[in-house]
């Protein structure tokens, strides 16, 4: 049987129906062919690549083309999840204009289904001009790792009366301008609750506790791929770091050895 791509109209039914949403990050092919066999909703390749593709400190170097360039080949590897692409820095700051049209090359050229921006109600006539453009929009509150150097660091937000007013009244604004899903980045998780009580639309926390309508970690570090980035909302499901080296270190064991190839892997 074909399979069939999840729609918005799909995650937002999830959410009417109180199901929680699944969200991963992905890159490439292979990964996001294997996102598909587990089942998993939404994939976001994220500006995240910066970090765990890249090996950048930040998300920050990341560049539309190279959002586009890993879009389409998530896309390739996943018919199932719907497929979500970040907006890097400096794609939609400058200008509403560079938004939407960098928002259009997502779509146009990465085939992407939406795309997410961070920041709060400033980017309210941005968001509209998207999706009156027919370019669906996920926001992101919080711990926004494109604003880092204004942050000072990478450190939980919305602490205190004042700055978890100001998160539910972007949350309020955002979704006011047309954003169909929000996620939620390192505030506390009574706080992500408030908003998820809040909002007619789902929410996805990373760090946020377990109360939003959904949860999104980025696919190397569930994976256990670097056992030396382990924030403390990270569960590792496996520890791939572990099995990979010991798996790399046989076989260079083995062709020391001219035990690889064996005669059954020679023509
Ligand atoms: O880029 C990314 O992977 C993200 C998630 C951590 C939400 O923005």
């Amino acid at each position: 049987m074909a399979v069939k791509r999840k729609t918005i109209r799909d995650v937002l039914d999830l959410y009417r129906a109180q199901t929680p949403i699944s969200m991963v990050t992905a890159y490439d092919y292979t990964c996001a062919r294997l996102v598909e066999r587990a089942g998993i909703d939404t994939i976001l390749v994220g500006d995240s690549l910066g970090n765990v593709i890249q090996g950048h400190d930040t998300t920050l170097p990341v560049t539309i083309e190279d959002i586009i360039y890993h879009t389409r080949a998530v896309m390739r590897g996943n018919q199932s999840a719907h497929v979500i692409a970040d907006m890097p820095f400096m794609s939609y700051q400058a200008s509403d204009d560079d938004g939407v049209k960098n928002a259009g090359r997502l779509l146009k050229e990465g085939g992407a289904q939406s795309v997410k921006v961070e920041g709060g109600a400033a980017l309210g006539p941005m968001i509209e001009r998207m999706t009156g453009a027919g370019i669906p929009v996920v926001g992101h509150l919080g711990l926004t790792p494109q604003s880092i150097h204004a942050f000072g660091g990478y450190r939980v937000q919305g602490r205190g009366e004042a700055a978890a007013t100001r998160l539910i009244e972007d949350a309020r604004a955002l979704q006011d301008a047309g954003i169909f899903m929000l996620v939620l980045e390192m505030v506390p998780a009574a706080l992500a609750q408030t908003v998820t009580e809040a909002l007619q639309i789902p929410t996805i926390g990373i760090g946020a506790g377990n109360a939003t309508s959904g949860q999104v970690l980025v696919l190397y570090d569930l994976l256990g791929m670097n056992n030396d980035f382990r924030p403390k909302f990270v569960k590792q499901y496996a520890n791939l770091e572990s099995d990979i080296v010991a798996a790399l270190e046989r076989y260079r064991d083995e062709v020391r050895a001219r035990v690889f190839p064996g005669e059954e892997h020679a023509f």
